[in-house]
């Protein structure tokens, strides 16, 4: 694969690098994404799963779900689109890494600043007194978790349709984009928002924008430069040609 003299200058001369990374850049691990064929939302209903009302009817189900894909996540590896990132970030002066993903790669594959919008897999908390409760045993006689604190549901920290994003990641991630020189938006479908917002902010505040994606997206008209391929491929041969 050949890149553009623009996209290598880009990330040779820039100082500040923000990035937005999506369920596709998971998907060489074997995490399945969302909207592509094979994705959770061909086989689940959003509306059945990753809401509060649903969890409210429905806690057992909402939790075989989730536990079916902390499964999942427990058994695969961070891949080599996970691996140049971290490797990015350890050779920038200031990096932010913004994920959509809450399955916790990028911090098993080294990065360090990362902004997990979207909530986080192995994290739960109690609905009532809102402790933190990780250590979810689910059993036959505890289909649902409840909080060792104050006997409140348990629920997975993950933002559910409706919800609002943690307080003050999501200001962190847009003071990232409107202030960086290069952003490079990964594996996203750019559909949700407002995650999507992200990579037009940094355009209009003058950053260079590359999206590497499997497919044509919705943004992909207006980045600078649309890399089409897998990230595992892709973003290692884009850090050698630049000289990383
Ligand atoms: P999507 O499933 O919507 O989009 C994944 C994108 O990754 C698609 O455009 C694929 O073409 C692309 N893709 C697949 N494999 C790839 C690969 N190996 N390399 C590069 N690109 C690849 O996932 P997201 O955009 O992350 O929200 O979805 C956004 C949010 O919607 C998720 O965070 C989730 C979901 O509802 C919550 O759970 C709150």
């Amino acid at each position: 694969m050949t890149f553009s003299k623009a996209a290598i200058k880009s990330l040779q001369t820039a100082k500040k690098i923000a990035v937005l990374t999506g369920a596709g850049i998971s998907a060489e691990s074997g995490v399945p994404t969302f909207r592509d064929p094979d994705g959770l939302w061909a086989k689940f209903k959003p509306e059945e799963l990753a809401n509060f009302d649903a969890f409210m009817s429905n806690p057992q189900l909402v939790w075989e779900w989730y536990e079916h894909r902390r499964e999942i996540v427990r058994s695969v590896q961070p891949n080599a689109g996970h691996l140049a990132l971290a490797q990015l970030e350890k050779q920038s002066e200031q990096f932010t890494l913004i994920t959509q993903n809450v399955d916790g790669l990028h911090h098993r594959a080294g990065s360090q600043n990362v902004l997990e919008l979207h909530g986080n897999l192995m994290r739960s908390y109690c609905i009532d007194c809102r402790q933190r409760q990780d250590e979810v045993q689910l059993s036959k006689e505890h289909p649902f978790p409840l909080c060792s604190n104050c006997g409140g549901k348990v629920r997975p920290d993950i933002v559910w349709f409706g919800e609002m994003l943690p307080l003050g990641i999501f200001e962190d991630a847009e003071n990232a984009a409107r202030h960086c020189d290069l952003f490079l938006v990964i594996g996203t479908s750019a559909v949700v928002y407002p995650a999507a917002a992200l990579p037009l902010y940094a355009k209009k505040s003058g950053a260079f924008v590359i999206e590497i994606n499997a497919e044509p997206t919705e943004i992909s008209h207006l980045v600078d430069e649309s890399l089409l391929g897998l990230s595992g491929e892709i973003l290692p041969l884009l850090l050698e040609a630049s000289g990383f």
